[in-house]
This record gives C-alpha cells, structure tokens and sequence, in this order.
C-alpha cells in the first residue's frame, strides 16, 4: 500500500492536469450542438481508462451519448466492484457570471473552478487516479474492477437501463461504488445511503389563437398567464404540501430513528439560511431543514414565461403561457405515478377558459440504502483513514436515476461515497472543486479498494 500512496503524492501536479483536460471537453449532453464534443469526451475517458492500465476498455454506442466500459479483472478469488459515473455535463448559462471560461479549468485558492469539476468529472477523476496509483504503484489491484461512465445522467439516463439489462453478465458485481453526491461540509467525510427522485413536467397553457390587443379583448378572454399562475398556486398548500390528490399515498414516513439520526448530525439551519442568502427558510411544516431536503418530497417551479417582457410596454393579451415543474420524490414513490397523479390535477384545476397540456420530460426513481452489508463498514474505514476524520450517514435531496435500477437489478449493495461539497455550484456558474477533497478523495479510494478485498 506505501508504494500506492507514495505514487498518488508524488504524481499529484500531474494528475491536475490531466482533470484539466477532461474538463476543457464541453460534454454537454442536453444540447444537440454538443454532440461531437460528447462523443469526443467518451473516447477521451477510454484512453485514460487504457493509460491507467485496464486490461479493457470500450466506448459502446447507445441511442443517446455512448457509454465507456472498463475493467479489471486480475483477482479471481476477491471481490468485484463496479463504479458508475457520468462524463456528461449540465449547461453553462448564464455565460456572463462564470470569472473565468466554463471549459478553461483554472485553480485559484485551491479550488479547480469549471463545468464538471465536480459533477462529475472531478470525482470520476478520482477513481481513475486511486486506480491507476494502485496499478502504476503495485502492478495490481486488491479487488477485480469495472468502470461504468456515462454520458446521460444529467438528462436521466435514459440509455443505460437497457444496456445494463443487455449486459447484465458484464456489469456482475459485488459492490456498486459511487462518487457523484457530496459530503456533509468540509471535513466530514460522509456517506450518502439515500437519494430522493424526480418527476418533470412542462405545462403549455393556450387562451387564443394569436396574441390580442389587451384593449380591445380586455374583459372578453381569459389570459393565460392568469390561468398559469391560478393553477401554479395550487400546486402546494399553506403548509407547504403537495395538493395533488394521491400524491403522498406511496411515501415512507420518516421514522423517529431517522429524526434522531439526522438531528444528531453537524448541521447548523441558521448557518444554511445565511449561506444561501434566503431571507427566511421554508419548508414543509413539521419537518427540520434536512427533513425536507432528503425525506420529504417537494414541488418547484423551475421557470415560467410568456407574454411580454421587453424593454417598454405592449398592451397585449398574450396567447401562450408555459412553466417548468420539477418534483422531487422520495421512496417509494414512483415517477410514472406521480406523473399520471399531476396530468389528471392540472387538467381539472386548469380553468376551462384555456386549453392545457401537460408534457412529461425526464423522471427518475428515489433511492434508499440498506447500510447493513459489511460494504459500509469497510468504506467508514477507508474514508476515516483518509480524511482522518470520523464519518457520517447522510442522504442527498438530489437524484442520480440509475442508483435504484442497479440497486434492483444487481441487488448488491450500492455506496454514496461523496467527495463535493453543498456550495461548489454543481449546475451553476463558477463550479469548482475542493483540491483538497480530490487529494484526499484520491487516498481514501485507494483505502477503500483494499478494505472492499475482504468483505
Ligand atoms: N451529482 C448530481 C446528483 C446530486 C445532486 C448529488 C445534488 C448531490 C446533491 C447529479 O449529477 C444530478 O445533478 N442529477 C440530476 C438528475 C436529473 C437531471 C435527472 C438532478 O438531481 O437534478
Ligand atoms: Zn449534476
């Protein structure tokens, strides 16, 4: 092990590097104009896959972005792990508040600020590097290993369902490892054994052929805006629950176990409240901060539009009004029910003046861990030794889709090992990553190899 984790140290500049250059690829798979360069991200994974010292490694071809698959599997009698993670990135706008170029990695205060930093490439990175420090350092690795990284998670992979049922005898593993969630705060190294799902919508709203002058049809039609914004307030009740009828007929209830464990966590609400900039915190009442962020489900409004919205005035009715609806889930609630659940409400809350139609875009299943196999213990060790500090449980209110299907197709024991942190602007501008967690994320892979040999 000393010889691994003298050749992670004595690499470490290099390895910085090469994250730069798997930054500079703009893998960004919701837009058609990217395509190429998502491609070209796929291949570029495959050769660091093959320079580190797979035996394999293979971009596959799906319907959508390719997959690239690696492995390596020189250690018949240990156990075998799997480790998913996504190429692909989220959109850069707006543009104009990035400090510096989404796609020119840069490092300033020990942060590596650019698009994917650490959703997800940053964190790939990771393992990529633990391995090759494993394979450069011993010429082995204490465990067989398959690499599984897609190029659709951020536009819920919808490819990779069908290409594990496909390959189901390939992807075989004892474990499923994870680095694509976030620890607690810095320096609380934390496991994540719960994610919540998501259900997402468009509503299209029409009160009339083509826009109308507000004064001469003022009073004689409904505007749609109007009708939008009637049926977006109720979406949710004063208390901050969805008013779909049905909607919480599959959702588990928090147990007081759970309440305890999440009070118990270092987590300070009115620190949160101060590092978002809200001017008072909501939620659900009845619940904590974290209750609601990782165990109850939640309804937003991503954005809304229509009308006019330039420079001066236009007295206008306009004729269309649109909104994005995201629903997060939690178990065991299924993202094909909810969206039945929403199409019927919306249809009959929506007033008849305007027609309505509700489109469904991408949704994916809620995940929660069963932390009893020896997997998890044996990543408490690694995560202890590397960060040198005592570990956490937590889950995240975000989604990573394909967690539940491998979970129940594999049926193995799934491991959130998380290496971001809350305010490193996942999706936002300025994403960065923390060097020190990638350093330190490096050497409690290369721990958690060895400790998943003997389970
Ligand atoms: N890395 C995130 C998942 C995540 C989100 C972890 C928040 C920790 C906190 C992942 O890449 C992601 O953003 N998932 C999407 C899925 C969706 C587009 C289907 C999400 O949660 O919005
Ligand atoms: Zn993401």
């Amino acid at each position: 092990m000393e010889a691994v984790v003298r050749y992670a140290a004595e690499n470490h500049d290099r390895f910085l590097e090469e994250l730069k250059d798997l930054i500079r690829i703009p893998s960004i798979s919701s837009s058609t104009e990217h395509k190429d360069d998502v491609d070209r991200c796929a291949h570029f994974v495959k050769e660091i896959m093959l320079g580190i010292g797979l035996e394999s490694a293979e971009v596959w071809q799906t319907d959508g972005h390719p997959i690239v698959y690696g492995e390596c599997l020189g250690a018949p009698e240990k156990p075998t792990v799997l480790i998913y993670g996504h190429y692909d990135v989220q959109p850069v706008d707006p543009l104009d508040l990035w400090e510096t170029p989404p796609f020119e990695p840069s490092i300033r205060n020990g942060r590596m600020y650019g698009r994917g930093s650490v959703d997800d490439k940053g964190q790939v990175h990771i393992h990529l590097k633990a391995v090759q420090s494993w394979l450069k350092g011993t010429g082995t690795l204490p465990i067989n290993l398959k690499f599984l990284i897609e190029g659709e998670e951020e536009v819920g992979s919808k490819n990779l369902n069908a290409f594990l049922i496909d390959n189901q005898k390939m992807l075989a593993a004892d474990v499923v490892l994870i680095s694509d969630t976030s620890m607690l705060q810095k320096g609380v190294p934390s496991i994540c054994c719960g994610l919540r799902g998501l259900a997402y919508f468009q509503i299209d709203l029409r009160g009339s052929k083509q826009d109308l002058h507000s004064g001469s049809f003022g009073g004689a039609v409904k505007n749609p805006i109007h009708a939008l914004t009637e049926i977006v307030n109720q979406l949710k009740d004063e208390k901050g629950r969805i008013a779909i009828p049905g909607f919480y007929d599959d959702v588990v209830d928090l147990v007081p176990g759970d309440r305890e464990a999440l009070a118990q966590l270092p987590f300070d609400e009115e620190d949160y409240r101060k590092e978002i900039g809200a001017a008072k915190l909501y939620g659900e009442e009845g619940f904590s901060v974290l209750e609601n962020l990782w165990c109850r489900p939640t309804l937003d409004v991503c954005g809304i539009w229509g009308g006019f919205t330039g420079e001066g005035s236009k007295t206008v009715i306009p004729a269309e009004a649109h909104a994005k609806v995201s629903i997060r889930l939690v178990s065991h609630q299924d993202p094909e029910t909810v969206a039945a659940l929403f199409e019927d409400y919306v249809s009959k809350i929506a007033p008849p003046e305007v027609e309505v139609s509700v489109q469904r875009m991408h949704g994916g299943l809620p995940f929660l861990a069963d932390t009893s196999h020896p997997a998890f213990e044996a990543s408490v060790r690694a995560l202890k030794k590397g960060f040198d500090s005592d570990v956490v449980f937590i889950r995240e209110g975000g989604s990573i889709p394909f967690v539940q299907t491998i979970d129940e197709v594999l049926n193995v024991p799934v491991v959130l090992v998380g290496f971001g942190l809350p305010d490193e602007n996942a999706h936002a501008p300025n994403e960065w990553f923390d060097m020190e967690n990638y350093e330190k994320g490096i050497l409690s892979s290369i721990y958690l190899y060895d400790e998943l040999s003997r389970i």
